[in-house]
């Protein structure tokens, strides 16, 4: 199958890729998305072989707004899921919420009787769904595993001549995917970081509880995409907390005397030699943020063994860089 690179005002080609139950990656302000028809369990199953997701990790659904989701969710979680909704959509918050008893496939929800719903703050992409009229299912655009895509290349990198088409709308704003909060326990719980983070959801909501620890193999996760490896380049990832390691780190890491990489800001990357390679992440945790899927995957691209990249403090906006980086260091840390 060829993948279409489709621009930013063939919506309506996108749209009919999906009617005709195909696979078409579509932008979001996040990571692009793989999207396909939210309703057609037979083309739901394709979004998994695509991208070699196991089958029990379930999707997100995506929205044009709060009428479509009413179509699916459970209506009792109104009050409290319009509240998040009024403050923070379109935008970055995947709200978890008991669904209608069939309305939505086992393909999409892996079998829970809850669902995810997002109405992601791109325009191309809530028209888009407008148009098809019906809600898209859409995990990350990349291989299962691997970094989230941020550019239209990555998605192509990862999957071409496996989907139809891919929605071009340039680089992704923020870099990291949705806060994920569950409204159908007791207590909301974040499931998963993002940008708003939880100070901004107690601004609407009275009590928020964190639950994005690392979850153990045989441990049931709340989301189970917390199970799996994540983010992770073929380069071993190592965190370094503290700027001031970084000149012994480098040299450490240099007498190995294998290819290896800097992902730092750019005042780090000031006095970094030149004959490392080097990936900018701008000034601060925001740009980190924007640019650290990139940098994983154009490092992996030198072939680097080793990445040695910035830490940042994982409070309040920057929780999300420090859990996704985490993971595709699978924790390991500098020690002086
Ligand atoms: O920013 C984003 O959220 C991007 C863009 C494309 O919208 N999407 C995204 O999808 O990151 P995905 O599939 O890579 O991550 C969705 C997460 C997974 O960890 C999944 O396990 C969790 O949401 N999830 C989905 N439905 C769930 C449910 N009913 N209960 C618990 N977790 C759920
Ligand atoms: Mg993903």
């Amino acid at each position: 199958m060829e993948t279409e690179i489709l621009t930013n005002t063939q919506i309506q080609a996108a749209a009919n890729y999906l009617a005709q139950g195909k696979l078409v990656a579509f932008p979001t302000e996040t990571v692009y998305g793989l999207g396909a028809d939210a309703t057609r369990p037979d083309v739901v199953k394709d979004v998994y072989a695509a991208k070699g997701r196991p089958s029990d990790n379930p999707l997100i659904v995506h929205v044009s707004g709060p009428d479509m989701v009413w179509e699916y969710a459970d209506n009792d979680y109104k009050t409290l899921a319009t509240k998040l909704m009024d403050e923070f959509w379109p935008g970055p918050l995947t709200i978890i919420m008991p669904i209608q008893p069939g309305k939505l496939s086992k393909a999409v929800t892996g079998g829970l009787t809850t669902a995810a719903f997002r109405m992601p703050n791109n325009e191309v992409t809530l028209n888009l769904i407008k148009i098809f009229g019906k809600p898209i299912v859409g995990p990350s655009a990349n291989t299962s595993g691997k970094p989230s895509p941020t550019l239209a290349k990555h998605v192509y990198h990862d999957l071409h001549g496996k989907i139809s088409a891919i929605l071009d709308d340039g680089p992704t704003k923020l870099g990291v995917e949705s806060t994920v909060i569950d409204l159908s326990v007791d207590i909301p719980t974040i499931l998963r970081p993002g940008m708003i983070d939880s100070e901004d959801l107690l601004k609407v909501i009275d009590n928020v509880n964190s639950d994005h620890h690392k979850v153990t193999a045989t441990e049931v996760p709340k989301a189970p995409g917390m199970k799996y490896k994540h983010y992770a380049p073929s380069a071993q990832v190592i965190i370094v907390d503290d700027v001031n390691d970084f000149g012994r780190a480098i040299s450490e890491y240099a007498a190995k005397d294998v290819p290896m990489g800097i992902m730092a800001t750019d005042e780090v990357l000031q006095n970094v030699p030149t004959d490392i390679e080097t990936f900018s992440l701008g000034k601060d945790v925001l740009s980190a943020s924007r640019e650290l899927f990139a940098g994983l995957r154009q490092l992996d691209n030198d072939h680097v063994k080793y990445i040695l990249a910035q830490g940042f403090s994982d409070e309040g906006h920057g929780a999300a860089y420090s859990n996704r980086l985490n993971k595709s260091a699978g924790n390991a840390h500098y020690k002086n």
